[in-house]
């Protein structure tokens, strides 16, 4: 971690009056959440199209709610760490602040995030496949097969898998602040699965300055103007700082 880059980032971000931040599950890796891909990933133990698509749903809706419900328990005992609250912090300073999460785990909000953008949902709601309603459950376990308290069809998890499309109104409002924004971080992704994988190029197209932070190289590495490799949990206390 060099300081000069930490000063220059920290610089752009007091000149910043718009900022948008993209987040992955290595924001959360020092809470204890597992990563997806690298070392201890989820997709290294376990296969994402039995898990992770309508298709598995379809064929064996108990497996994939078990899965759901081991993610809950280790989520359950979890809390936010440095990373979360810095940006958090950072939400509190600047006039127009945006963080668009892949993260399904509610640690931003949990944090005192306000303005988040869940791209891929929340491993807190479920949505019921008959009449569509989306509500809260914290319930850990939870009831497998559930069903909805309206309607008695299925309830599924209100995330998105691997074919789906993603919410509208969450695009629209993702991209609105990537096309504004003076000043893009973009915070432990592998930047492999899209849309998330565009945005950093769709920001610096449009003028901002694109700053990444990670523990190694990434496709997005090419496309920033500053890679800062270090933890997120260091590195984000240190370019909020507390006398920003
Ligand atoms: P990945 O697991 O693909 O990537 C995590 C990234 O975080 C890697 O680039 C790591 O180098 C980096 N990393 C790990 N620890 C870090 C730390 N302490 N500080 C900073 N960086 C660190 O996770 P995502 O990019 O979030 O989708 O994965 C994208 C999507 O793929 C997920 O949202 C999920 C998955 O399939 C769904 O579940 C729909």
């Amino acid at each position: 971690m060099d300081n000069v880059d930490i000063e220059e980032v920290r610089k752009r971000l007091e000149e910043a009056h718009s900022v948008a931040v993209l987040t992955g599950a290595g924001v959360s890796a020092e809470s204890g959440v597992p990563t997806f891909r690298g070392e201890g990933g989820l997709w290294r133990n376990y296969r994402a199209e039995e898990l992770a698509t309508p298709q598995a749903f379809a064929r064996d809706p108990s497996l994939v709610w078990e899965w759901y419900n081991m993610r809950r328990e280790t989520l359950a005992t979890i809390k936010p760490n440095p990373a979360h609250t810095a940006l958090a912090m950072l939400e509190g300073r600047v006039e127009d602040f945006t963080l668009i999460t892949q993260n399904v785990d509610g640690l931003h909000e949990m944090g005192g995030s306000r303005n988040v953008i869940e791209l891929h949902g929340s491993i807190w709601r479920v949505r019921c496949t008959g009449c569509s309603a989306v509500t809260e459950n914290h319930d850990i376990p939870i009831a497998i097969p559930p069903s909805c308290g309206e309607c008695g069809a299925l309830l599924r998890p209100h995330i998105v898998w691997f074919g789906e499309a993603l919410p509208g109104d969450a695009i629209t409002a993702a991209y609105g602040a990537l096309e504004r924004c003076d000043v893009l971080r973009v915070i432990g992704t592998s930047g492999v699965v899209q849309p998330a994988a565009s945005m950093a190029s769709v920001a610096k197209g449009a003028g901002a300055y694109v700053v990444e932070v990670n523990i190694e190289l990434t496709p997005n590495t090419t496309v920033v103007d500053k890679t800062i490799a270090g933890k997120a949990a260091e590195v984000l206390p240190l370019i909020v700082g507390q006398n920003l």
